[in-house]
């Protein structure tokens, strides 16, 4: 453990020099770490073991305010202390800290009145230091212990409110942190029940297809996955493909349920269902292409699909994939006027158009996901 310099009479100029430039080393990695802390207990983490390194002390905790309690929620010591106990704030030293938004030395913990006797007597701790975190409307604290009667310097307790400082900032970090990624999840709840919505709305149109959007989200998002897109990614790709034919909601129902062989035009006002569902979404904010993907879910990598005829690299990544995940949902799906294909045959299907109409890694990671990963379409 580093002595401290102004506790080691007998040092050189150059000898205290060094021992001061390696504390200030010290704070600025402490201050470092806690920068980076991410949540509470590496926090506690920095803070018990740097309060003792920077101060010699025989131990060290960390105190966390509860309203009128003092929560002793940490410690690093020679012996235990008072990890997990409370004390009333009016009670522990810690609490007359807080309460007095300033720090307390005390040398010898049997001559002073603001130690409750009872408590510290079963510990080794004789000498003491206390620092509010944060002085005004205080976190908690930070106790430094001696088991000799000692008096700790000014140039400690600075050291220790330094630390504790920082440890106020990072608290501060971690709460805005956990409110903000809270508030998202709650955000990305609610846009994921938007496009639900929106999808079960289609579903109601088509009942022939109800329930397909959802599949080849589902499917879509596997398959993502299986290709090794960030969890984020694949997770755009599950909102794509449950909206992926929000664009037949400008098609009349009697069209998109004709069980008859439809007209020329009738096709043709079906397949303006891509287009019209990324004239529908292309406003939605998101850091994925969701829109640019549904307009694309019919091109064919020879050229061959449809709206724009794209071919090869021109069809987006995520396209491909709901291309292959939408076909083969339809074509493992019961419809009124055919049988459901197996996944055999539909596999058989998809592999005969693999690298003429589809992406042969898409086609390939299907492949692998249901005949070696045994997945199935959650009808
Ligand atoms: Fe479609």
């Amino acid at each position: 453990m580093r002595l401290f310099f102004e506790s080691a009479p007998g040092l050189s100029r150059e000898e205290i020099l060094n021992r001061s430039l390696e504390t200030m080393v010290d704070v600025i990695d402490l201050t470092q770490a806690l920068a980076a802390a991410h949540d509470m207990n590496a926090i506690m983490d920095i803070v018990r073991h740097g309060a003792r390194d920077l101060t010699g002390a025989d131990g060290a905790t960390f105190v966390l305010r509860e309203g009128e309690y003092c929560y002793y929620a940490d410690e690093d010591a020679i012996q235990p202390l008072w990890k997990g106990s409370r004390f009333p704030m009016s009670d522990c030293v810690s609490g007359w800290a807080m309460s007095h938004h300033q720090p307390v030395v005390i040398p010898d913990i049997y001559k002073d009145r603001r130690v409750p006797q009872a408590v510290y007597e079963p510990t080794f701790v004789r000498g003491l230091a206390v620092v509010p975190i944060r002085s005004d409307n205080p976190l908690g604290a930070i106790g430094c212990y001696w088991s000799s009667r000692y008096e700790a310097t000014p140039f400690q307790v600075r050291l220790i409110q330094i630390l504790a400082n920082t440890a106020a900032i990072a608290m501060e970090n971690v709460h805005y942190e956990l409110e903000l990624s809270s508030k998202a999840g709650l955000l990305e709840k609610a846009f994921e029940s938007t496009l639900l919505s929106i999808s079960r709305m289609i579903d109601l149109r088509d009942a022939y297809t109800s329930g397909h959007q959802r599949c080849v989200g589902i499917i879509a998002k596997r398959i993502a996955e299986f290709l090794g897109y960030p969890s984020d990614h694949c997770q755009a790709l599950y909102w794509a493909g449950i909206v992926h034919d929000v664009g037949k909601i400008a098609i009349p129902a009697e069209i998109l349920s004709k069980p008859a062989r439809l007209t020329a035009i009738e096709f043709k006002l079906i397949q303006s269902h891509a287009q019209t569902g990324y004239e529908i979404l292309r406003d939605v904010d998101m850091p994925f292409p969701i829109a640019d993907s549904v307009r694309q879910h019919h091109e064919r990598l020879d050229g061959s699909g449809y709206p724009q005829g794209l071919s090869g690299e021109a069809i987006l990544n995520e396209a491909r994939i709901l291309a292959v995940a939408d076909v083969f949902e339809a074509m493992v799906s019961h419809r009124p006027y055919r049988p459901a294909l197996g996944y055999e045959a539909a596999l058989a299907e998809l592999l005969e158009w693999r690298g003429v109409w589809f992406d042969p890694a898409v086609v390939d990671a299907l492949v692998h996901l249901i005949e070696v990963d045994g997945f199935r379409v959650p009808h």
